[in-house]
C-alpha cells in the first residue's frame, strides 16, 4: 500500500482530526513536516500515535523540502488565501479545510486561479457532502421522491461550551474568522445549493450579539449545576481570556431567509448558547417531506399524501467530536479520489459559491436590506468564464 508524504500548514485540532481519521480508516502516513508556530493540534496527533515531521519556519522552506504526496492547509481562515496560493504554485495535491478563503476579493482571486489550467488536484473539507446521510438526502431528492422542492427550514443550534469557545478562539474576530456562519456553516448553505439545484437570488439576515457580552460579564451564570467551571478550556492560537470580555466581533446568533434563483425559500436560524443543540434540515418537496437530524444522525421521511408512518433511518455512528463518522468518510472519499480518480464529493467551485452566499448573507445583516445576488454572481461568473 502506498505511503502518503503529507506536508501540513498549520497543525491544529482540525487537520490533527482528519489526519487522524485518515490513518484509523488505512491510510499509511508519512507526516514529513509542519509549519505551526504553537502546533494546537499535536496532542490529538500524538493520541492517534502520529509523528507531526520536521518543524519548519515557513511554508516556503515547508514546500521546497517536496515531494509531497499531499499538501494540507488547517490555518485559521485569513491565512488560506496566502498558504492555498503558495501550495497550488508549489503543484502537488493540496487539501484545505473550509472555509476555502474569508473574502469576496480572495474568492474571485481564487476562481481566476482555479480557472486557469495545470492547477493540481485540490479537495475542500467540507466534511458533510461525505457524511451517508447527507448523501441519502441528495439521492432522494435527485431521484424526486419529494417531488419539486419548495421550502427548507434548517437550524444550527450550538451547546454553551461550544459557542464559548467561538467566543474565546480567534474565530471570535472578523479579521481572522471571517464571520459565524461563514466559519460554521458554510457546510449547510453548500448542501442547501446542492438540494435546491440554484443559487440564491436574494438573502436577508438579522443576527447580532446578545449572549457574550461585556453587559452579561458580571450576571452570566459561569458554573455548571454540577460544580465545573465553565468556559474554561484552552482558546488556542490568539485565543482571549473570557467569552464575555473579549474583542469579539462577530455575532453570537443569526437568522438569514434566502429566496434562491428556481424560488426555492429557505429559513435558517443559528445560535451559539441553547441547551438544546440542533443540526437540522426540514425540507419540504410537492410530494413528500424529509427532516434529516444531523445530531442525531437520523433521517425521516414521508410521502405527501399516505397515512402509512414515515420512514425513518438511524445512521449511529454517534461520536463526541459531533461529525459522527464522517471525518472517516470524507478521509476514504479522498483517498478514492488520489488512487483511483473518483470524483471528490465537493468541487473547489462548489465550496467558493458556499462561501459567497454566507459572505452576501453577512452583507445583508450589516446593511439591514434584503441583498439581490446577482450582481455578486455576475461577477464572479465573468470570472469563472472568461
Ligand atoms: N471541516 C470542518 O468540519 C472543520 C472543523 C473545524 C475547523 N475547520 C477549519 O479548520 C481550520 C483550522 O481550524 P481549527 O479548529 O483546527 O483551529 P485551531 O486553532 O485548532 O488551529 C489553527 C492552527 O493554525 C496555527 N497557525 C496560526 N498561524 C499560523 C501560520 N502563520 N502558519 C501556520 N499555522 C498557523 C495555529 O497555531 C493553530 O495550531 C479553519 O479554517 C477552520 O474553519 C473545519
Amino acid at each position: 500500500m502506498q505511503t502518503y508524504r503529507i506536508g501540513v500548514i498549520g497543525l491544529g485540532q482540525r487537520i490533527a482530526h482528519v489526519l487522524a481519521a485518515m490513518a484509523e480508516v488505512g491510510w499509511n502516513l508519512d507526516i514529513a513536516g509542519h509549519v505551526d508556530p504553537a502546533p494546537v493540534g499535536a496532542p490529538i496527533l500524538a493520541a492517534a500515535g502520529l509523528a507531526p515531521g520536521r518543524a519548519f519556519e515557513t511554508p516556503a522552506a515547508l514546500l521546497s523540502a517536496g515531494p509531497y504526496d499531499l499538501v494540507m492547509i488547517g490555518s485559521p481562515n485569513h491565512l488560506h488565501f496566502e498558504h492555498l496560493n503558495l501550495a497550488l504554485d508549489a503543484g502537488w495535491p493540496v487539501f484545505a479545510e473550509k472555509p476555502i478563503v474569508r473574502t469576496q476579493a480572495e474568492s474571485l482571486a481564487i476562481a481566476a486561479r482555479l480557472t486557469a489550467p495545470n492547477n493540481p488536484p485540490l479537495f475542500i473539507g467540507l466534511v458533510m457532502r461525505s457524511m451517508p446521510i447527507v448523501r441519502e438526502v441528495a439521492a432522494r431528492i435527485d431521484a424526486g421522491e419529494l417531488g419539486e422542492l419548495v421550502s427548507i427550514d434548517a437550524t444550527e443550534h450550538l451547546p454553551p461550551e461550544h459557542g464559548g469557545y467561538l467566543a474565546r478562539n480567534w474565530r471570535r474576530k472578523q479579521a481572522w474568522g471571517g464571520s459565524y456562519l461563514l466559519d460554521k456553516v458554510c457546510h449547510d448553505f453548500d448542501i442547501f445549493a446542492r438540494l435546491a439545484g440554484a443559487r440564491p437570488r436574494k438573502v436577508a439576515s438579522f443576527g447580532g450579539r446578545r449572549i457574550f457580552t461585556a453587559e452579561r460579564a458580571e450576571t452570566a451564570p459561569k458554573t455548571w449545576d454540577t460544580g465545573e467551571a465553565a468556559y474554561a478550556f484552552d482558546p488556542g492560537w490568539q485565543g482571549a481570556n473570557d467569552a464575555f470580555q473579549s474583542d469579539m466581533d462577530v455575532t453570537d446568533h443569526q437568522t438569514a431567509l434566502i429566496e434562491y434563483e428556481n424560488q426555492v425559500r429557505l429559513s435558517f436560524h443559528a445560535n451559539s448558547h441553547v441547551s438544546l443543540p440542533e443540526r437540522r434540515w426540514y425540507v419540504a418537496g410537492t410530494e413528500g417531506t424529509l427532516i434529516a437530524d444531523l445530531v442525531r444522525n437520523r433521517l425521516m421521511v414521508r410521502r405527501a399524501l399516505t397515512h402509512a408512518k414515515p420512514e425513518r433511518i438511524d445512521y449511529g455512528e454517534r461520536t463526541a467530536d459531533a461529525h459522527n463518522g464522517a471525518d472517516q468518510a470524507m478521509a476514504r472519499d479522498l483517498q478514492a479520489s488520489l488512487e483511483h480518480g473518483v470524483p471528490f464529493p465537493v468541487a473547489p467551485f462548489d465550496s467558493l459559491e458556499a462561501g459567497l452566499t454566507v459572505m452576501a448573507i453577512d452583507e445583508a445583516m450589516q446593511s439591514g436590506e434584503m441583498l439581490d445576488c446577482r450582481p455578486m454572481w455576475a461577477r464572479y461568473d465573468a470570472v469563472v468564464k472568461s
